[in-house]
């Protein structure tokens, strides 16, 4: 069975990179692990790792491996993250709800549907604790959803001992809904989909998403990863808000991590009905995580929508640069939706991965179906042309 990388499982694969050894979920020896301890172990092995190969890294001249964005904060939310730290001695207070007042009167939704988080993997690794591994759901069942994914949520129900019953990506890359629909059986607990998919960098048509979403959910609890809508048109983004609004069995996950460039400050939130962020609560702190000084942040951010508009289109920028640099040296590539493209490549990944490493461009690889792809994130238009130059020089 083929999954994507998570972001995890990349950080761990660049570092590892240099150290020449393998990539496989269970190098850090987290077997059956327990996140309410282990999760912090993970990132700490990673850090270690990175602290360990320090001095023999490269200059690192464009860092196009983690989808994120390469054009920072929003001026407005710097200002309000500096203005902020005037109260970081205080736990947050009235800085959550306000935030998911904002979020609601967007979205349709109250305030009861939303839950913060320090970046949506948490709510990630809450979702797979309450479904595959809490004594309140049984543990194990099978989860639903597609090859070539985001592995991150299907990673720790995996470790739970789920059964991942992943349907093949149609041939222009995109999740099959019909196929998944046959697929539900009694033992399915949970339809996992990642819209825009990583790391293809697809979409399901907006209508067909909402009539699967409508339709499945009242059997079968659907679980939309939605990190990289920010990047959509609104046309091409389904109305999945409105269907919890009306109580539909849907959970949504979003992220500040990328259109507000907020990887580091860690903000993230889902949208779900209120009885199942109740029993998913107990799980994760909410919106006690993030800091103050993100929570404040974040409220100029999302309410910053030139910031947001610029991103967009230096993004379709960056992406139409690297779109004809690969046809030039005459590469196939996904046309993507998102901060990412994904392309097959002709060299094995590993080589691709360390020659464009040792040329100071930090990118990723993964297999599907024995063919080896890379999976750029879009950067500034000075980090595609340094991608493309050294990229027509190996390939
Ligand atoms: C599809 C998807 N979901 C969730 C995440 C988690 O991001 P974060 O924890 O930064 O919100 C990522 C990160 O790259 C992602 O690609």
């Amino acid at each position: 069975m083929d999954y994507s990388c998570s972001r995890r499982d990349l950080l761990r694969s660049g570092a590892l990179l240099t150290a020449g050894l393998t990539m496989s979920r269970s190098g850090f020896g987290l077997g059956n692990w327990n996140p309410t301890v282990a999760n912090a172990r993970h990132e700490q092995a990673l850090v270690d790792e990175f602290a360990r190969l320090g001095e023999d890294l490269p200059a690192v001249k464009a860092r196009i491996a983690f989808n994120e964005n390469p054009h920072g904060l929003s001026p407005k939310a710097k200002e309000a993250l500096i203005k902020a730290a005037e109260t970081g001695n205080r736990y947050a207070m009235f800085e959550g709800r306000e935030l998911k007042r904002l979020i609601g009167s967007r979205e349709g939704v109250k305030p009861e549907n939303i839950m913060l988080s320090a970046g949506s993997s948490e709510l990630l690794t809450a979702m797979a604790v309450l479904f595959t591994g809490s004594a309140a759901k049984g543990g194990g069942g099978t989860i639903l959803t597609s090859q070539f994914t985001y592995d991150d949520f299907l990673g720790c129900a995996r470790d739970f001992g789920a059964k991942i019953d992943a349907v093949p990506l149609t041939k222009e890359y995109r999740y099959d809904l019909a196929a998944m629909k046959a697929r539900i059986n009694a033992d399915t607990r949970l339809i996992y989909i990642c819209n825009p998919n990583n790391p293809t960098g697809t979409i399901v048509p907006a209508d067909e998403l909402t009539a699967f979403c409508r339709e499945v959910s009242p059997k079968v609890p659907v679980f939309v990863d939605e990190a990289y809508i920010d990047f959509l048109k609104p046309e091409e983004r389904a109305a999945l808000p409105k269907l919890v609004a009306e109580g539909h069995n849907l959970f949504l996950t979003r992220t500040f991590s990328k259109i507000h460039g907020f990887a580091g400050l860690r903000l993230g939130y889902a949208i779900a009905p209120e009885g199942f962020l109740e029993e998913l609560q107990k799980y994760s702190r909410g919106e006690w995580n993030p800091s103050v000084t993100t929570l404040k942040a974040g409220m100029a951010s999302y309410q910053d929508e030139e910031w947001q508009n610029f991103c967009r289109t230096e993004n379709a920028r960056g992406r139409d640069i690297l779109y004809k640099g690969l046809k030039e040296k005459g590469y196939e590539y996904v046309p993507s939706y998102a901060n990412f493209v994904l392309f097959p490549i002709r060299m094995k990944t590993r080589s691709f991965e360390q020659q464009m490493f040792k040329n100071g461009i930090m990118t990723s690889t993964r297999e599907h179906n024995a063919q080896p792809y890379c999976r750029v994130s879009i950067g500034t238009a000075d980090e595609m042309g340094m991608f493309l130059d050294v990229f027509k020089k190996i390939a």
